[in-house]
């Protein structure tokens, strides 16, 4: 007898995926992200990972710091979960704690290495671009002296054009990043001096926005019956057009390595 059950209208079970393509959250390379680990890992004691997601630079560094401990906080269950399986696979379940908090106002202890990757938001309640800076004080705060900031946050490669504003986001504005050398100066006001200073590449950008989409991208290919085909291609296309047709080239990503001032 045929089943006449088919995958494509059992939505308990085939849902659209998520994110599963992707290494990091964030336009970061493999080649970047080794460097960076192994910039920041030598005689590091305590990692604390603002916004972790699911923490893969953060076990990458624990990898690297055989005697170092890590806490991890983020508001994403799914991704924290992830973060803890993870763990678990690589043998460090026993070094990592994954917290599901609001890193807003973090009690959380000053830890050796701070890393606050895309999520400086989650450390700041004031309107863009003042989050960046009151970010950085924060920042300055949870590290301990002599420690180091891994500070992932957007910047203006160049000001957006009102049209490349308007496909961007709502209320997209210039006002909402600053350029690059008033970024480095902002963490120099918050503290800090700029120990490494360095941009996501085109390819990065490409690989992250390909990979953000590519496992959901197939799955509308090959389900476009689907009850949730409707409104998952309508999210797709809108974040697709929001890149190529707003952010693409406009928006940076920096990776400031930061040392506080004693
Ligand atoms: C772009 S993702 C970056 C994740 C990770 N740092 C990485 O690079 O792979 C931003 C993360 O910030 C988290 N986030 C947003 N607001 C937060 C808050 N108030 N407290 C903690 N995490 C928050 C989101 O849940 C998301 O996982």
């Amino acid at each position: 007898m045929t089943d006449t059950t088919t995958p494509m209208t059992d939505t308990t079970t085939n849902v659209p995926p998520r994110l599963t393509r992707l290494t990091f959250h964030g336009p970061l390379s493999e080649a970047r992200a080794a460097r960076l680990v192994g910039r920041v890992s030598p005689g590091v004691g305590s990692v604390l990972d603002i916004g972790c997601g699911w923490g893969e630079l953060l076990l990458r560094v624990l990898e690297a710091a055989p005697g170092a401990t890590g806490t991890g906080v983020d508001l994403n269950g799914d991704d924290l979960a992830r973060a803890r399986a993870d763990a678990e696979k690589r043998g460090l379940a026993d070094r990592v704690t994954f917290a599901e908090e609001s890193a807003t106002g973090t009690v959380r202890d000053p830890a050796d290495l701070v890393l606050c990757l895309g999520a400086s938001h989650a450390l700041s309640t004031a309107e863009a671009p003042h989050h960046t800076a009151e970010a950085l004080r924060e920042l300055r705060r949870l590290v301990r002296p002599g420690g180091r900031v891994v500070l992932g946050e957007g910047f203006w490669q160049r000001t957006p054009s009102a049209d490349e504003l308007a496909a961007m986001w709502p209320d997209a504005h210039v006002g909402e990043h600053l350029h690059l050398a008033d970024l480095v100066d902002t963490a120099i006001a918050a503290g800090f001096r700029p120990l490494w200073v360095e941009t996501a590449s085109p390819e990065e950008w490409e690989e992250f926005e390909s990979g953000y989409r590519s496992d959901v991208e197939e799955w509308l290919a090959t389900f476009p019956d689907h009850p949730l085909s409707a409104e998952t291609r309508e999210k797709v296309d809108r974040q697709r057009n929001s890149w190529l047709r707003g952010y693409r080239g406009a928006l940076g990503l920096a990776y400031l390595t930061l040392m506080p001032v004693a």
